[in-house]
């Protein structure tokens, strides 16, 4: 069985590509086979890879491809790009589905991958709401900053909401929130990580990422930030840590869940 993970928030830059990449490369890391999928029309993970593909997300979903085939990135890393702006043309032909909550959900069924991360677009739409109904756990990484915040606040509404809405459809459960881009030297980002650990004191995850020139150097050289030079950069030592404590906390609920 798979386990499925959104990398969500509706506000655009909070680091959903640079957690998505990274979470990947990890867990290929740690022997798992990964799927990432690009669900974004921005394209950023065949952008950081420089790698696109006729059987993307959009296709797949507008039925003009029937079989997956997936990029290897490596031995046990794959994506399945999105498709650029034809996932305009699949958010709209998800709405006009019949059974349109579960659209993404039949059409992923065979997948048979460890883990399967979804890089997901910053905005409310068809797409998103049916990535909400196939996954097991969202994860919202945030900037501390005030919109960052206020970001954050909105995306867990918005699950929640859907949830009560969804007629037992949606099982997402919010893993946690992840601090991506946090600046020790400025009193707002300290002030907003004091807010998200009142308000959501069992979600924030204790390894925080802090602003590196090596994050934002690492998608230009087209690779994670465990593979920009060679992984030794502070920047993948606290990815490192942010990692393993996603997945000790995936690995605590599926414990709990199967028991
Ligand atoms: N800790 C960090 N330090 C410095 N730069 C960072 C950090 N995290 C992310 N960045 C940079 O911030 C920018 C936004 O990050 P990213 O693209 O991952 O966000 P996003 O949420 O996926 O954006 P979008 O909503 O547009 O998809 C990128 O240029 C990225 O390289
Ligand atoms: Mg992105």
């Amino acid at each position: 069985m798979s386990i499925k993970i959104a990398i969500m928030s509706m506000k655009g830059g909070q680091g959903k590509t640079a957690l998505s990449v990274n979470l990947t490369d990890r867990v290929s890391k740690a022997n798992r086979n990964v799927l990432l999928i690009d669900s974004d029309m921005q394209a950023n993970v065949s952008t950081i890879f420089q790698r696109d593909h006729v059987c993307n997300l959009a296709n797949l979903i507008l039925g003009e491809m029937k079989e997956f085939e997936f990029l290897e990135i490596n031995k046990r890393f794959s994506i399945l790009p999105s498709g650029g702006k034809k996932m305009v043309e699949a958010a709209r032909y998800i709405g006009n589905s019949r059974f349109r909550e579960t659209v993404l959900k039949n059409l992923l069924e065979p997948l048979k991958h460890s883990i399967i991360i979804f890089d997901c677009a910053p905005s409310w739409n068809e797409v998103n709401e049916n990535i909400l109904m196939y996954v097991d756990y969202v994860i919202i990484p945030v900037v501390t900053d005030y919109l960052g915040y206020s970001g954050c606040d909105q995306v867990i509404t918005y699950i929640e909401d859907l949830k009560k809405d969804a007629r037992g459809l949606c099982r997402a459960e919010i893993l946690g929130i992840a601090v991506t881009r946090f600046n020790n030297r400025t009193n707002i980002s300290k002030t907003i990580l004091q807010g998200l650990h009142t308000h959501w004191p069992d979600l924030v995850f204790k390894s925080l990422i802090e602003e590196s020139v090596s994050i934002q150097e690492a998608p230009a050289y087209h690779n994670s930030i465990f593979g920009y030079k060679n992984g030794k950069t502070r920047g993948a030592q606290m990815y490192e840590k942010l990692c393993k404590e996603i997945l000790m906390r995936i690995a605590k609920k599926w414990k709990a869940q199967t028991a």
